[in-house]
């Protein structure tokens, strides 16, 4: 989604932004675009549709090299008006240029008022609203920090505002409600960005703000004030992630990169939370103890990918601690009166940290009676993370791919050390279904590395989507979310049609699709639900259906006419989820070389998403 960078220096500041740009790209955006002032007060300003390598190009085209001690840029994730060069950041009016996240809802009637005072717009943005508000509040201000305190004023919506002014080419004026804004601290030059990853490479040093404040950044200097303009102190932090934007190794894509990374991704999630044979409970957090063994219902909210990890947990809190468990999705959620169960925690889950209705939602359920609000998360320093009471990481590390692979996988092994610890403060668990599920979880990341041999075998199979319009993938109990999430995976990737079923609802409606076009993919493993689902498997042959059903070498499913099987070694089933997650991305990754599509970077879609 949407991507800011913004820098003031003593020296060119042009590739700095180009650079911070380049590292947002994963976020997903359709156009892009920078302004920048030198010290005589030149501003220039290039944006291009499509990616930022045009943007690149379209500066080198420029007969003298473009320099700017002053700057800002951006990617745009179009929301109100296509994507195009002209709907693209930064918007100017005068001498003020602005780049903008979020969503100015109150657009449409100040848009109305400003064309009164006789301003003409040239864009159908609603960023362009606030290029021309600044610049008429300018006017009877003081400042350029007066001029944006009185614009947000009259604001609906979201927003993370950054504004330059020609004729004052020495201060970057940044403010935020509602979308991420993160200042990076120099030497002699001072940055800012939506996401810490764009600034990794030139700082360590970070700042982030809070809802409502404003900063007044120099070369030299930053002033933070809050919402009612009050000067404030924020912490300066220094950032210990890994700059893993860098390379793709040996790998073609992201994506390919991060299902690879699996088996590693999740030691590090698990280390220092189980032991050979116990959960630790302090290693999820200190103060957790109390807070477990009140819990008597969990809320979780998520979007996407991470939703439907919270879906595949829920079987888990009610099978294996024994602990009522709804699941909604974060956009619902918050736009309906809900319930508040007594004693119940409410857990966000968010790769991000950064999503505009998971965030939401936690603002709006803290305002009920939960007993405390947890988020398992990935990204430090997140708004998520920073309005949470109880944090989770899972240490995935930067997942670059707008498809989320090992954050799903890494959520997964985290909530299910969650659900243990619960279990075992309720003492729902017994020590040797705890001792069961620390030695699956201890054995996944090798018995993962042995499934990514299956590599090759999917890449074939995968030829057989190449002319297919539709998909349906089948589950039972917590393998129909993992069907979800495959679904998921082969539609964001490839741009085939695809609905997950849980398989025992197929005689309701889906049966009426099967045909010798529709491919369905079965996920069967070695579980108390196998007889059933193989009923379901049946239904579908009967009907002339092509079958690919993804089980457990133990069990008596074999290839047959219609149907093509592929074993997997067999597996704790507590951990088989995880596990069969595996070759259903590497399904989605290869059905969308195959079609050619961008697999890191689907179109339309967007890393984060920070508006509603
Ligand atoms: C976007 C991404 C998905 C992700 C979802 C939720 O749609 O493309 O991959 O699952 O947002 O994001 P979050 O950061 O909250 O997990």
């Amino acid at each position: 989604m949407c991507g800011i960078v913004g820098a003031v220096a003593q020296r060119n500041v042009t590739n700095i932004l180009i650079h911070g740009l380049h590292r947002l790209e994963y976020r997903g955006y359709d156009s892009s675009g920078i302004a920048v002032v030198d010290f005589k007060s030149n501003l220039t300003r290039i944006r291009c549709l499509g990616k930022v390598k045009n943007l690149e190009n379209a500066l080198k085209k420029k007969k003298e090299q473009v320099f700017g001690n002053i700057g800002i840029a951006h990617t745009r994730w179009a929301t109100h008006g296509e994507p195009s060069e002209i709907n693209a950041h930064p918007h100017t009016s005068g001498d003020i240029a602005v780049v903008h996240n979020g969503i100015i809802e109150n657009h449409e009637e100040l848009r109305k008022i400003l064309q009164s005072r006789g301003y003409i717009f040239a864009s159908e943005a609603d960023t362009e609203v606030l290029a021309h508000l600044i610049e008429w509040e300018l006017r009877f201000s003081n400042s350029l920090r007066e001029a944006v305190q009185k614009t947000t004023i009259q604001l609906e919506g979201t927003y993370g505002i950054v504004v330059i002014d020609r004729k004052n080419p020495k201060c970057l004026v940044v403010t935020r409600s509602g979308s991420p804004i993160v200042i990076g601290f120099g030497i002699n030059e001072n940055f800012l960005a939506s996401d810490q990853l764009a600034l990794l490479n030139i700082t360590r040093h970070f700042m982030y703000l809070e809802e409502g404040d404003l900063a007044e950044i120099t070369y030299q200097k930053v002033n933070v004030f809050d919402i009612k303009g009050q000067k404030v102190e924020r912490k300066i932090i220094e950032s210990n992630s890994k700059d893993h934007i860098a390379a793709k190794g040996q790998y073609h894509h992201f994506m390919q990169k991060e299902i690879f990374e699996q088996a590693s991704s999740l030691k590090n999630a698990i280390e220092g939370r189980i032991n050979k044979d116990l959960i630790l409970t302090n290693g999820i957090g200190v103060h957790i103890t109390k807070i477990l063994q009140k819990i008597e219902h969990v809320q979780i909210i998520a979007c996407g990918t991470s939703y439907n990890a919270g879906m595949t947990a829920r079987y888990w809190f009610e099978n294996l601690a024994g602990v009522a468990c709804d699941v909604e999705i974060a956009s619902e959620f918050r736009y309906r009166k809900f319930i508040t169960r007594s004693n119940s925690l409410l857990i966000t889950i968010s790769q991000s940290g950064e999503t505009a209705d998971t965030l939401a939602a936690l603002r709006l359920a803290k305002k009920k009676n939960y007993i405390s609000f947890m988020a398992i998360c990935n990204t430090e320093n997140s708004s998520l993370v920073r309005e949470s009471d109880l944090i989770l990481m899972i240490r995935a590390g930067a997942e670059i791919g707008v498809a989320s692979t090992k954050t799903f996988t890494n959520q997964l092994a985290i909530l299910l050390i969650l659900v243990t610890a619960l279990g075992k403060q309720k003492h729902f668990i017994s020590i040797e279904k705890e001792k069961e599920i620390v030695n699956a979880l201890n054995l996944l990341p090798k018995q993962i590395d042995n499934l990514l041999n299956l590599n090759q075998e999917i890449q074939y199979l995968s030829k057989g989507f190449i002319d297919k319009k539709n998909t349906l993938f089948l589950g039972r109990g917590e393998f129909y979310p993992i069907a979800m999430e495959a679904s998921l995976k082969l539609k964001e990737i490839s741009y085939i049609h695809s609905e997950a079923y849980a398989a025992g609802e197929l005689k309701h409606g889906p049966l009426a699709l099967i045909d010798v076009n529709m491919p369905v993919i079965v996920l069967a493993p070695n579980n108390e639900l196998l007889e059933k689902l193989k009923s379901n498997i049946e239904e579908v042959k009967a009907r002339g259906g092509i079958l690919y059903i993804f089980t457990s070498i133990d069990t008596d499913i074999k290839t047959d006419k219609g149907m093509t099987v592929i074993s997997l070694p067999s597996i704790s089933e507590i951990t088989a989820p995880i596990y069969y997650t595996i070759p259903m991305q590497l399904l989605s990754y290869y059905v969308g070389l195959i079609k050619g599509t961008n697999v890191d970077q689907p179109r339309n879609l967007a890393k984060s998403v920070t508006v509603e």
